[in-house]
Formats: C-alpha cells, sequence, structure tokens
C-alpha cells in the first residue's frame, strides 16, 4: 500500500462537510492522523465516538501544531479570526484550503492577516455539494461523489499544493474544476445565489399579501418548484449575501434588466419577440439538461449513463415505419433557415440530440426559433448580417455536422466565437476544416491537442474566395468551405475526390442561391443573399439502414421504411445491400421538397452473400458501414472493405470499435488501414444464431449501439451494449421502433 496522501490533517470545523471530508480521508487511507478543533465539545466527542478523528481540541492553535494539511471548514466570516490564531503555529510547507461557497472575501480575509505575501500551500476551494442535514452526525462519505468542487488557485499558490488538493478531492469521487476567485463568485452569484435570493423574494412577495393562505393553499407544482429553496438557513444566505455583495447585486441588475424586457414585451403584446424569448429559455434549459446528462461522458473515469440489453431469440421483425427526418437536412434547415431573409418552414425536423445542438446555437447567436414541436420548426431569418455574438462557447455536443459547417459560418461573422463539444467530438480532427478556412482569410484555431475543438475563431475577418482539391472525400468540409464562401469575395469552389452527400447544394439552390455543380466541381459566387422557404425533411437513410440489415438479416421478416430520403449521394446502403442479394425494392419514389423519396421493403428470402464492397459507394454509404458489418457477419463468405479509412475519424474508430465488438461475438474479422475482412459465418438457407452475444463497448457512438443491436435478431446469448445514451443524438425512437418490429431491447439508466 502507498504512503497516504497527508501525514496530520487538522479541520477546523467538522459540520456536514468537514465530517464528510474525513469520511472520505479514511476510507480512502489518505492521512496518517486526523485531528480537529471545534467549539463545540459535543461535536469532538461525538466525532471521536464515529472514529473520525484521533484528537478534539477547542483551540484551533493546538489542531494545526505540525499538521500538513489545514481545512477551514466553518463559516467563512470567521476566517479571518481563526487565520490570525493560527498563522504563527502552522508548518512552512502546510497546505491551507477552506470550504467555503464564497472566495473573495476568504482571500481578503488571509490578505489582512498574511499581507500581500500569502504562503504557497494556501488555494482555496468549494465543495458544491449539501445536504438538508449539518452536523458531524449528517456526514457521508459519498458526499462529494459526482459533484463538483472548484478550486480557485491564486497567484501566489505552489503548484504541489494544487495537485495534492485534486488528488484529494479526486479521491472523494468528486470533479474537480479550477478557476480563479472573481469567476467563481461570480458563477456561484448567478447559478446559486441569485436563484435563492428569488426564491426567498417570491416567498416573501406571496406571503406578505392579504390573501395568503388562498395563495399558498392552492399553490401548485410550479411555485413548489420555484420557492423550495427559500426553506433553506435564512443566516447562512444572510452571510453568503454579504460576503458576495458585489457580484450578487451584478446579477440582481441582471435579472432585473431581464425582468423589464419581459414586461415591456407582454405589455406591447409582442407575440413573435416574446416567443422567441421564451423558446430560447426553454430550448437553453433543455440544453442545460442534456449537457448534464452527458456530463459523465467527459469525466475522467468514464460513468457509463445508459445500456442496451438485447435477449435471444427474436424470430420476428416486421412492419412499416417512419424513422426520424434526416440528420444532414435538418442541419442545413435551420442553418439556412438562420441566415435568410424571411420565415423559414420546416417539417420532419428531426428532434434528435445532434440537430438540436444546431438549434440552440443559432438561437444563442439571436435568431427566433419556433418548436420543434412533433417536428415543426419556424425560422425567423436574420439576414446574412443578422448573427449576433453568442453570450458564450457555442455547445455542439456530439456533432461534427453542426461544428464543421458552423466553423465556415463563423468564420465569416463580424464576432469571435468558441465552438466546444462532449468527449467523443473533443477527439474529432479540425484541421481538416480550419486549413482551407485559414487559406480564405479566416482566423480559426483549433485549441485541442492534435487539431481537434475546442475550435476558436477571430471574428472580422475578410475572406476571399478560394478553389479547394478535397484530400478526403467529406460532405462537412466541403458544405463548411462553400458556406464561408457566400460572404467571401468571388468565387469559392472545391472539387471533391468523389461525390459526397450534396445537400448543401440542394438546400442552398431552394433558398435561392445560385451553386454550380460541374462534375466533382461545386462554385459559389458569395455576396449574394437566401431567400426563406418552406423545407420538407426526408426520413433519414441512415436510420433506415438499420431496420433494412435488420430484416435482411432474419428469415421471414417484412419490413417497409417509409418516405426515405434517397438522394443519390446516400443511397450506398441500398445498392450494397443489393450486390450482397438482400430482397429489397425501392417502392413508390417521388419528389418532396426537392428531394426524391421512396418507401423501401425488405424481406428476409435469402441468405446475404459476402462481397469485395464497390469503393465508389463508400462516400455514398459513408454512415452505414457499422450495419453493413453486421450483415457482412450473417452474410456467407468473405466480405472486404477497403478506400474507407475516413471511418477511422467518425464519432468513433468506427474500424477498431466494430472489429472489437464482432469478435467479442464470435465473429473472425481482420481490420485494416482503410476498411475490414469479415468471414461471414452465414450458410445459403439457414436462419440460425450467427453471434455469441457478449458485452460491447460503443464508445459513445450511436451507429455502434444501433448496429449492435440488430445483432440481437441473430444471437444464442444476450447482448449487452454499453455507453448507448448517444443513440439520442440522430435516432430517439430507435428502441421503440425495434421492439415494435420484434426485437427485444431493454434500456437501464
Ligand atoms: C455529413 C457528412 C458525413 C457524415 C455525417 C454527416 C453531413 O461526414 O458522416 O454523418 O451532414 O455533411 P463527413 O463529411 O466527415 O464524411
Amino acid at each position: 500500500m502507498s504512503a497516504p496522501l497527508f501525514e496530520k490533517v487538522a479541520f477546523i470545523g467538522l459540520g456536514l462537510i468537514g465530517s464528510s471530508l474525513a469520511r472520505v480521508m479514511i476510507a480512502e487511507n489518505l492521512a496518517t492522523q486526523i485531528v480537529a478543533s471545534t467549539r463545540s465539545k459535543q461535536t469532538l466527542e461525538d466525532a471521536k465516538a464515529l472514529g473520525l478523528i484521533q484528537e478534539g481540541y477547542s483551540d484551533p492553535i493546538e489542531a494545526v501544531k505540525g499538521a500538513d494539511l489545514v481545512v477551514l471548514a466553518l463559516p467563512v466570516r470567521a476566517t479571518q479570526k481563526v487565520l490570525e490564531a493560527i498563522q504563527p503555529y502552522l508548518s512552512e510547507n502546510v497546505i491551507l484550503t477552506d470550504v467555503g461557497s464564497t472566495k473573495g472575501n476568504v482571500v481578503d480575509a488571509a490578505k489582512a492577516v498574511y499581507g500581500e505575501h500569502l504562503p504557497a500551500g494556501f488555494v482555496p476551494g468549494h465543495p458544491i455539494a449539501g445536504a438538508e442535514h449539518t452536523g458531524v452526525h449528517a456526514g457521508k462519505v459519498d458526499l462529494f461523489a459526482n459533484h463538483k468542487v472548484i478550486l480557485t488557485p491564486l497567484p501566489s499558490s505552489a503548484d504541489w499544493a494544487v495537485e495534492k488538493l485534486i488528488q484529494l478531492w479526486q479521491a472523494a469521487k468528486a470533479e474537480v474544476i479550477c478557476m480563479d476567485v472573481e469567476k467563481h463568485d461570480e458563477v456561484l452569484a448567478h447559478t446559486s445565489h441569485l436563484p435563492h435570493l428569488m426564491a426567498f423574494n417570491l416567498v416573501e412577495q406571496l406571503a406578505n399579501r392579504e390573501d395568503n393562505l388562498d395563495i399558498f393553499r392552492y399553490a401548485a407544482g410550479g411555485f413548489r418548484d420555484f420557492s423550495r429553496i427559500a426553506a433553506s438557513d435564512p443566516q447562512m444566505w444572510h452571510d453568503i449575501f454579504f460576503a458576495n455583495k458585489k457580484a450578487i447585486l451584478n446579477a440582481v441588475d441582471g435579472f432585473e434588466k431581464q425582468l423589464k424586457t419581459l414586461r415591456q414585451l407582454i405589455e406591447d403584446e409582442n407575440s413573435q419577440a416574446l416567443m422567441g424569448v421564451l423558446g430560447h429559455a426553454q430550448a437553453a434549459r433543455q440544453h442545460f439538461n442534456h449537457m448534464l446528462a452527458n456530463k459523465p461522458l467527459m469525466e475522467k473515469n468514464k460513468v457509463t449513463t445508459q445500456q442496451f440489453t438485447i435477449l435471444p431469440g427474436q424470430k420476428n421483425f416486421q412492419g412499416k415505419f417512419t424513422v426520424p427526418g434526416d440528420k444532414s437536412v435538418s442541419h442545413r434547415s435551420i442553418m439556412f433557415g438562420a441566415i435568410a431573409e424571411g420565415t423559414t418552414h420546416v417539417t420532419g425536423f428531426l428532434e434528435g440530440e445532434d440537430a438540436l445542438a444546431t438549434l440552440q446555437a443559432f438561437r444563442d447567436m439571436g435568431v427566433s426559433i419556433e418548436g420543434p414541436k412533433n417536428g415543426e420548426v419556424t425560422i425567423h431569418g436574420v439576414g446574412m448580417h443578422g448573427l449576433k455574438a453568442p453570450a458564450s462557447a457555442l455547445y455542439m455536443g456530439n456533432s461534427g455536422t453542426s461544428m464543421r459547417l458552423l466553423a465556415g459560418m463563423l468564420s465569416a461573422q463580424k464576432f469571435d466565437s468558441v465552438m466546444t463539444g462532449d468527449a467523443s467530438l473533443s477527439k474529432r480532427p479540425m484541421e481538416r476544416i480550419a486549413k482551407p478556412l485559414r487559406a480564405m482569410g479566416a482566423h480559426i484555431q483549433t485549441t485541442g491537442e492534435r487539431g481537434t475543438p475546442p475550435v476558436s475563431i477571430t471574428g472580422n475577418q475578410p475572406l476571399k474566395g478560394i478553389q479547394y482539391d478535397l484530400p478526403m472525400a467529406s460532405a462537412q468540409v466541403k458544405s463548411g468551405i462553400l458556406l464561408a464562401g457566400l460572404w467571401a469575395e468571388g468565387e469559392t469552389a472545391v472539387t471533391e475526390p468523389e461525390p459526397t452527400r450534396d445537400h448543401s447544394e440542394r438546400m442552398l439552390r431552394a433558398f435561392g442561391y445560385e451553386v454550380k455543380t460541374e462534375g466533382n466541381r461545386i462554385s459559389l459566387q458569395g455576396g449574394g443573399k437566401l431567400m426563406a422557404t418552406d423545407i420538407q425533411v426526408p426520413s433519414d437513410i441512415s436510420s433506415a439502414a438499420f431496420f433494412m440489415v435488420g430484416a435482411a438479416i432474419t428469415e421471414g421478416s417484412d419490413v417497409t421504411l417509409e418516405a426515405v430520403g434517397i438522394n443519390p449521394t446516400r443511397t450506398g446502403v441500398i445498392e450494397i445491400l443489393k450486390q450482397m442479394g438482400a430482397d429489397l425494392t425501392v417502392e413508390n419514389e417521388r419528389i418532396a421538397g426537392g428531394e426524391p423519396i421512396a418507401d423501401i421493403r425488405i424481406r428476409g428470402t435469402r441468405t446475404l452473400k459476402g462481397i469485395h464492397m464497390p469503393e465508389d459507394q463508400v462516400p455514398l454509404a459513408i454512415d452505414e458501414f457499422p450495419a453493413l458489418f453486421i450483415a457482412a457477419a450473417c452474410a456467407e463468405g468473405q466480405t472486404i472493405l477497403t478506400g474507407a479509412a475516413e471511418l477511422r475519424v467518425k464519432e468513433s474508430d468506427r474500424i477498431q470499435v466494430m472489429a472489437d465488438g464482432l469478435k467479442i461475438m464470435g465473429i473472425d474479422c481482420t481490420p485494416t488501414d482503410d476498411g475490414i475482412i469479415i468471414e461471414g459465418k452465414g450458410k445459403a438457407g439457414e436462419w440460425g444464431a450467427i453471434f455469441t452475444g457478449g458485452e460491447i463497448e460503443s464508445h459513445h457512438d450511436h451507429r455502434i449501439a444501433m448496429s449492435f443491436s440488430m445483432a440481437g435478431l441473430r444471437t444464442s446469448g444476450e447482448i449487452k451494449i454499453v455507453g448507448t445514451e448517444t443513440v439520442a443524438t440522430s435516432f430517439p425512437t430507435f428502441t421503440a421502433l425495434a421492439n415494435q418490429a420484434g426485437l427485444t431491447i431493454q434500456v437501464s439508466e
């Protein structure tokens, strides 16, 4: 066992927070000796009886002697007095920290005692955790688990002290964030102190009414939710409001201003603007939920938030289904609607997290957007020069399309911007779009390691058109460049090595913007404008693909996917499945909203056969390979994929992750640099189990999770897929539809 992190720890104060931290230290063997000083003798006796401390003192001076960590866990207002007393007795290299909920005044107290030369071991901290009960008995060893702890190192703080405190709080399973003191107090003023002040204020306002009894008697959930925190300790909040006075007054000013705006909109009966503000707030709240839900993905010690369990023995796979709207088209409908003149109505919009991230980004840039409601969205376009600077970084979640296309648009704006994303997006290459944009004159930086997000853009840079030969077949990069080209001087042209999805070109034309396609060269002239139009989003063939594969590998299945987009730049999956011998027909072809659509019917009538997948189909089926690998495993003979290195930089390394999962499930396969070789286990006319079952890691890639779900149709054992929460990015109704068709997918959080 390694030596404990600390020799002697002294707690000054041992309430809920202090005693919880002491419990962590004991559980994790972090200290050789723990002592405390408190004013209450009873507390010290109780702490000893609980086994939390070896010694208890009423005088803090006795406690701190020889300690290498001193934790001030007492009311913030007592800090200065205690520091004055203990200062002469502190060891030279002591780490001194606190747990108070305001930080500026703790630093002021320290300065009052030490002058400007604060000790190197002084690092203020704030664990954001609490409970209804207080006191030494209320402490819990897991109080800080999955909570945030903010450390506010000062210029005088030594790295060794900060690092040791980070280790301490990580041992408590907390997420440690470092920020400066002013930022801490400002953030807390807005996210904690202002809401408490508002709750006290509302209850007080209602309590002062003559009819208060009636009001409280009839008050429903809204009042209860909003006022819950007004039942908190008045003394504590009294102290906090004074302790963080400056930042709280700023937050109150901001609140008053916003309230006045709302008041005016109601008085003026300004329906559109009021809907804009309420819609923006609602979306921000939902987005915030999503960020919270996704938070564990970003933690180093990853916590899986959702898993699928698929039970073997499913025979049926049948029905007519409408899968959600196309992700690529949904993104573009918001982007183009936002910069158009006039109002754009969208139907069939994909209410998945990726497209919602785009929607939120434009709301953050001042665009009034109504919906989505049942797939309908109304965008009040602001024109080519109407986007406004977002108040903070734009959060793109899991969505590479949002980040790369927006990189182009944001490079041309007058304001600076930053884009961030979740753990998966934070690993994806962004230099592929940054490089051509720089050649156009953009000031854009990929600030992550190895050219990855966050992406930071300095606005107000004049752009000029370029001719760019795309080094890889990427519709996102093509689109990002063309979008920047809308604001650039002269012609912007992109030549692609192979045709990729052309939704940007089609939709720009639908918005009245001229785009030329000459072979593989696509070009437009900058300086024009987009005119609002109505967009009908077709069902996403990439989502339909899972059901197509499911039906193709299941005996007697009969599945029809209705009104699926069959844009020729997206139909690689149909072509490849047909070449593998699937019983697949494309019926009822028609045009809707400028895109060809059709019903696709697949029946399980014959065993698929392995093929060398045609390289020219790779860009046209780029998102469907994980599902096609499942089909290949069920086929008779070998399937070879080449020319698909791009799969390695999708939401996960789809070649490696699929190969790993297939091997776990008993399939012989060999990943190569640009593809994979899969030894199909199918035999003509036989429909028994192909997969053994097992536990699959999806690497938070939605398409990996959905592909392995389909393997459940041919498995002998149970399949567990971990990290499936990202399915909601593109196909929120996936499990409902799959279960309706005959699979049994159980979802557990
Ligand atoms: C997309 C393009 C493709 C695709 C992605 C959506 C788009 O990415 O994989 O799901 O909407 O333009 P690449 O451009 O990286 O190939």
